[in-house]
């Protein structure tokens, strides 16, 4: 198990900021992790796990041991008439294993076509889209403690799942280490084609099915979303608030057309990219960072030199702008490193 040092993270994040750290490996199997962890190198320095560095802001160098699990294995584990269940380690690209899902006629995923991140990376914040939730086809999630190098199984209902939530960002945080992900895919499903826009892109194809419905998001994510090769960016970068009715309803006075969801009886989520966009930060920013033009959920690092401080300025001042407005504190999605 190579342990290098001084490494460049300039591809292995998606805003593409230039930074390095102290120490990196990336571990192809369990035996591989504890081979690393157990190093008196790297032992008592700070520890990150990465997966595919769409959710992370550097604001500087890493002074520590980055520890990028490469675990490529896809296992069918059990299969009956109804159903697959699928072991996944945790490097596998995030999108790959959706396109190998839908091309086998397993449905569950195929509404989180194209969020780019690993598997390994899919349960900690609980990644949705269009109506699916990551924690609705998790069977189990499998990994290393880091303190006892014990491995551990938790169960869907162990891994307190939440709106882009879950145990591995609270009580676990920087705790453990994932290997990979155990899915229940189901092989004759019902297909989720109503959320947003999804009926209307499907308007252009003769049927649907698994495969357009992944075609149809994956054009819209496109429209949407900027590609971070070309713009670095992290997709969302703030979470959608949720807030109580009272202050909804002022806004909805206000705006009768504001987008919003109701959430039980007492609550309402009001898309962040919709109160950012009325506070006119659409394609604005600072000297290397914006606000995207499709998309003001997303930031951009514009000219590619932009810094994970500037970035963290350009957010401040739009959940500055935010509060003065509708008196809504956004937080931010994205993981500060
Ligand atoms: N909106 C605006 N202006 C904007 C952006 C959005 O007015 O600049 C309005 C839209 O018109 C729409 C509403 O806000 O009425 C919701 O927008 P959209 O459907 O694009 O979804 P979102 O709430 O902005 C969430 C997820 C995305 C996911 C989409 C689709 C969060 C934080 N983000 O975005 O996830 O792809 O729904 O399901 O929940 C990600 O996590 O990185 C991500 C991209």
């Amino acid at each position: 198990m190579i342990i290098q040092d001084n490494y460049s993270l300039k591809e292995l994040n998606t805003f593409h900021f230039d930074v390095k750290s102290d120490f990196f490996c990336t571990p192809k199997n369990e035996e591989e992790i504890i081979e690393a962890l157990s190093n008196p190198l790297v032992k008592d320095i700070p520890l990150l796990v990465l997966g595919g560095g769409s959710n992370v802001l550097f604001k500087t160098d890493f002074k520590g041991l980055i520890l990028k699990p490469n675990i490529q294995t896809v296992q069918i584990i059990e299969e009956s008439n109804s159903h697959v269940i699928v072991e996944c380690g945790a490097g596998v690209d995030w999108d790959y294993f959706v396109e190998w899902s839908v091309n086998q006629g397993y449905y569950g995923i195929e509404n989180l076509s194209l969020i780019p991140g690993n598997v390994g990376a899919s349960p900690v914040q609980n990644i949705g889209a269009y109506g699916v939730e990551v924690k609705d086809v998790i069977l189990q999630v499998n990994g290393i403690f880091l303190d006892t190098l014990e491995p551990f199984s938790f169960k869907n209902e162990e891994c307190q799942f939440d709106y882009r939530n879950s145990i591995f960002k609270n009580t676990l945080k920087d705790k453990t280490i994932i290997t990979s992900v155990t899915f229940e895919l189901q092989k004759q499903g019902e297909l989720k084609a109503d959320y947003g826009n999804i009926k209307e892109e499907l308007q252009k194809y003769d049927e649907i099915n698994l495969s357009t419905i992944r075609k149809a998001i994956i054009a819209i994510r496109e429209s949407k979303l900027p590609d971070h090769q070309v713009f670095g960016n992290c997709g969302s970068f703030f979470k959608n608030p949720v807030v109580e009715n009272d202050i909804a309803n002022r806004i909805l006075d206000q705006y009768p057309n504001a987008p919003h969801y109701k959430v039980g009886d007492s609550y309402t989520k009001i898309p962040a990219g919709w109160l950012i966009e009325q506070c006119n930060w659409k394609g604005k920013g600072t000297e290397n960072a914006q606000v995207h033009q499709q998309q003001a959920l997303v930031i951009i690092n514009k000219t590619g030199r932009a810094t994970g401080k500037e970035v963290l300025l350009l957010a401040e001042m739009i959940q500055h702008s935010v509060m003065e407005k509708f008196n809504i504190q956004i937080e931010k999605e994205v993981n500060v490193i």
